[in-house]
């Protein structure tokens, strides 16, 4: 079963009861102060087109959307965090598992916040999803990665399933043995992975679309099917498509209308139901 759920995530989620939910996954906006934004394009074959391509034949570039959210809290970010941090420790159930995925810029101040809440016992990981694309700097390192923090409820009983991760390369595959070598081995607090292709099956178009890739690799191993996932800043649902494929029930929360259409459509093949406050839901 997969919900969709529009408005204010703070408003909706407080409806939500103690425990309820297995495992929960948020991508709230990283603070960039800019406004995330995508264009969608389609290029077609048109003789007075204005781009020359393959074999000098000429094309014609529509523009089809374009899709934004805010992504400007100064320093009012944490204040804006804080009190859905502590809605997600409410709505966890007793064995389950939180994940806030962020970037360099508030992940440090998200932790202590996070501890506070959690308790310093129950930071399990940071998540480095490490990624090689865009522009890179000639002043400083250029920023590559974002950072997952993972929370147990309880750090002593929760679920982790490394059996359903999917396995990676050996770096050296000759030093381990054939067997070894096609098996592949276990995956670990540093994830490889390329962003989402802006030419790729996988793209919606919605800004800021995190891989379906890594965010299974989460579901995969921290839920088992079955469990009830919640993903509160969902965007385009990706949390619930990897649950859907994974037999997972999922409730997403967004405040903006034109994710609510992604996900309506993304989702479809899961029958996915967008739910009015009050009116017990609406099938697609
Ligand atoms: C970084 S995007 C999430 C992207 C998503 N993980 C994906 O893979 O597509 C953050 C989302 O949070 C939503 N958002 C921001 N403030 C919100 C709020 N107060 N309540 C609900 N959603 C909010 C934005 O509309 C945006 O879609």
């Amino acid at each position: 079963m997969i919900d969709i759920h529009c408005g204010d995530n703070l408003d909706v989620i407080r409806g939500f009861p103690d425990g309820g939910f297995d495992l929960i996954y948020i991508d709230p906006p990283f603070n960039t102060g800019r406004r995330q934004r995508r264009t969608q394009l389609r290029t077609v074959r048109d003789d007075a087109g204005d781009r020359l391509g393959w074999s000098a034949k000429r094309y014609r570039t529509t523009r089809l959307a374009t899709r934004w959210f805010a992504d400007r809290f100064g320093d009012d970010y944490l204040a804006f965090l804080e009190p859905r941090l502590e809605e997600a420790h409410r709505l966890l159930a007793p064995t389950g598992s939180f994940f806030l995925h962020l970037d360099f810029r508030e992940v440090h101040y998200a932790k202590v916040v996070l501890d506070s809440i959690f308790g310093r016992a129950s930071f399990m990981n940071e998540i480095i999803w490490a990624y090689d694309y865009g522009a890179r700097s000639r002043t400083r390192w250029s920023p590559k990665h974002d950072n997952i923090l993972w929370y147990a409820k309880d750090p002593e009983h929760y679920t982790f399933d490394l059996d359903a991760a999917d396995r990676i390369p050996y770096m050296a595959p000759r030093l381990v043995g054939a067997a070894k070598a096609a098996r592949g081995k276990t995956p670990t607090d540093t994830w490889w992975h390329t962003i989402v292709s802006p030419n790729g099956k996988e793209k919606t178009g919605y800004p800021t679309q995190k891989p379906l890739g890594v965010i299974e690799r989460i579901v995969a191993v921290h839920s088992r099917p079955g469990d009830r996932l919640l993903d509160f800043f969902a965007g385009s649902g990706t949390l619930g498509e990897a649950g859907a494929r994974l037999g997972r029930d999922v409730t997403l929360v967004d405040s903006s209308p034109d994710a609510v259409r992604v996900m309506k459509k993304r989702l479809a093949f899961a029958g996915a139901v967008v739910r009015r406050r009050g009116a017990g839901g609406r099938r697609l």
